[in-house]
């Protein structure tokens, strides 16, 4: 069996992901605030540093695969903290137990958002690795009501971030592939209140045109992660691939 560390374990696309490997075989060390194997707030350094502490003793220091999926979609500054550093942190941090695998992947969950209107300080700040800069910008953003930027912003830097580490000796020069997942809506916990207020599901579904198949479930998305991370994967990083219905191909039809 591989042994595959997964954030967001308890609800929604990570905890789907979580039971699909686990129903094959694999041991997965869940990551998240509650009712995981490692308990963590990966929204702040103390909190990265002790998921990251823990999933390494727990895996014996060597992990197969790595998926971070915890995130959060509020008009705050939470997205930044969680969605960009809570990623980056825990991905960094485990990496050198990746590196020691036989068949080490990573693969993270970006979205369709990643594509909607950023606010670029705060997504400048992201990419140059400096928190305090970044809540900061973010704060100013949140407090100017433009906070619906926020998670966008989150989600854009996670895509740049990937595809700046993913070719360097330390990710492709370590044998790990490193890719994400764009969902469009997926009816997960997250995306209940959209559902339920109909100005929100009006605008979403402007936002987010879904034309293929509609809404997804979670594990959709857990099935495209299953396979970026497997060992068949030997090949394909740096990928952003959007599994959402068509959205993308409709907001951006052939600007690719
Ligand atoms: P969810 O709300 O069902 O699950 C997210 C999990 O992350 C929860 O178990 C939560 O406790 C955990 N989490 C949040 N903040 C945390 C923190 N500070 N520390 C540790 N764990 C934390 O959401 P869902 O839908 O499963 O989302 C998973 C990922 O997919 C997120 O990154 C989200 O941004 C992304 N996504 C979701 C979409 C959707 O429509 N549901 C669309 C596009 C992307």
């Amino acid at each position: 069996a591989r042994t595959i560390a997964v954030s967001g374990s308890a609800s929604g696309i990570g905890e789907s992901l979580a039971g699909m490997l686990r129903d094959a075989g694999e041991t997965v060390i869940g990551i998240d605030r509650r009712d995981a194997d490692v308990c963590a707030d990966l929204g702040v350094p103390d909190g990265r540093a002790s998921a990251v502490a823990e999933t390494l003793e727990k895996a014996g220091g060597r992990l197969d695969a790595v998926v971070a999926c915890a995130g959060v979609s509020d008009f705050t500054i939470m997205p930044v903290k969680v969605n960009f550093f809570g990623v980056v942190g825990l991905l960094d941090g485990l990496r050198p137990a990746l590196a020691k695998a036989g068949a080490p992947r990573a693969a993270v969950v970006g979205s369709i958002s990643g594509t909607h209107p950023v606010d670029d300080g705060t997504v400048r700040a992201c990419l140059d690795l400096d928190e305090p800069a970044a809540i900061a910008a973010a704060t100013k953003v949140e407090e100017s009501g433009a906070g619906g930027r926020l998670y966008p912003s989150s989600k854009s830097a996670l895509a740049q971030w990937m595809r700046r580490v993913c070719a360097t000796p330390e990710w492709a020069g370590a044998g790990i592939p490193l890719n994400a997942i764009a969902p469009g809506v997926v009816r997960t916990p997250m995306t209940v209140p959209l559902f339920e207020d109909e100005g929100m599901f009006e605008i979403m579904k402007e936002a987010v045109p879904m034309p293929l198949n509609g809404f997804a479930g979670p594990e959709v998305i857990a099935a495209a992660l299953r396979w970026l991370i497997s060992p068949v994967n030997t090949h394909m990083t740096g990928q952003v691939i959007y599994v959402d219905g068509g959205a993308e191909a409709t907001l951006r039809g052939a600007d690719v």
